[in-house]
């Protein structure tokens, strides 16, 4: 059986034996943050970054991180060490911890840490040679999506109304400007200029944010941030999409129409061969 261990609460255990009481306050009220950081031959892209995102969305919520980046890094490569795949991807939720139902925060209470290894599974060979289907949808979400947050049910409703429309992902309009995707950020480029934008509270910045804007200046491709109409979405010659998992890659058919010539674009194509060329390197 595939029972891989995980790290909960200062100890390593299988993950069909790891358990917390019903009253955590992340099962009660989705009060907890989360992370995840991809590992490519056991090494992780980017780490730094994901773990001070960690400890932003902890104090973001008044939540006193339980360790320091380097406790946290050790956690997270126990975790990585632990398991037979060479890509990764690592779960780190933070939970505020077991108390009785209130809403307020409890006086004393110790942090749920639970991380957790899954297989890194990117986009197929067929997805990235045909691109990704994608529907448009009002963003409902919460004004602070800033925070990585395990309170996920805007996003979760956003990620199925995309499967029940017959998409990958639903890219989400706030009073008509596109914030993201339901677990992704999402970009445009028009002219050869990729936009994005802005890094504010109606977006999470993505690891892949500043990741992607350093390939940009590496590849000469111009890069700008700045609220997107819906109008220049629809009009826009390629869109793209950007997270862990994805990485980053081309949207070819939005709300049933093609993307530009609805092929995979050169600006998505150029900045994913300076993604897997920074993997590679990593991987060794
Ligand atoms: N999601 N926006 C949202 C709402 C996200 O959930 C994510 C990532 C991103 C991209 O962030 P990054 O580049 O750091 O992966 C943007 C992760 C993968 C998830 O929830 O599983």
């Amino acid at each position: 059986m595939n029972d891989p261990l995980v790290y909960l609460n200062g100890a390593m255990t299988p993950l069909s034996e790891a358990k917390i009481p019903v009253l955590d306050r992340g099962f009660i009220f989705g009060d907890g943050i989360y992370d995840v950081v991809p590992f490519y031959g056991r090494r992780p892209l980017r780490p730094t970054q994901h773990i001070a995102r960690l400890m932003r969305s902890m104090a973001a919520i008044g939540i006193t991180s339980p360790h320091d980046e380097a406790g946290w890094m050790a956690l997270c490569d126990s975790v990585v060490a632990a398991s037979p795949l060479a890509d990764q991807m690592l779960y780190i939720q933070v939970t505020r911890g077991v108390a009785p139902r209130r809403h307020t925060f409890p006086a004393q209470v110790t942090p749920t840490v639970f991380i957790m290894s899954n297989p890194l599974v990117p986009p197929s060979a067929s997805e990235r040679a045909t691109g990704l289907s994608c529907v448009s949808l009002d963003d409902k979400r919460w004004l602070r999506c800033e925070i990585k947050s395990t309170s996920l049910l805007g996003n979760v409703l956003a990620a199925q109304y995309a499967v029940e429309h017959d998409a990958i992902e639903s890219i989400q309009f706030r009073d008509g400007f596109l914030t993201e995707g339901s677990s992704t950020n999402a970009w445009i480029v028009k002219d050869g200029v990729l936009l994005a934008p802005p890094k504010d509270n109606l977006i999470l910045e993505g690891i892949r944010y500043r990741f992607i804007e350093e390939l940009c200046m590496e590849c000469g491709i111009p890069f700008e941030a700045r609220r997107i109409s819906r109008a220049e979405v629809d009009e826009a010659d390629e869109i793209l999409l950007s997270s862990a998992t994805k990485e980053v890659i081309n949207v070819t058919t939005f709300d049933s129409k093609p993307v530009g010539d609805g092929r995979p674009g050169p600006v998505g194509e150029q900045l994913y061969a300076a993604y897997q060329r920074v993997k590679a390197g990593l991987a060794g």
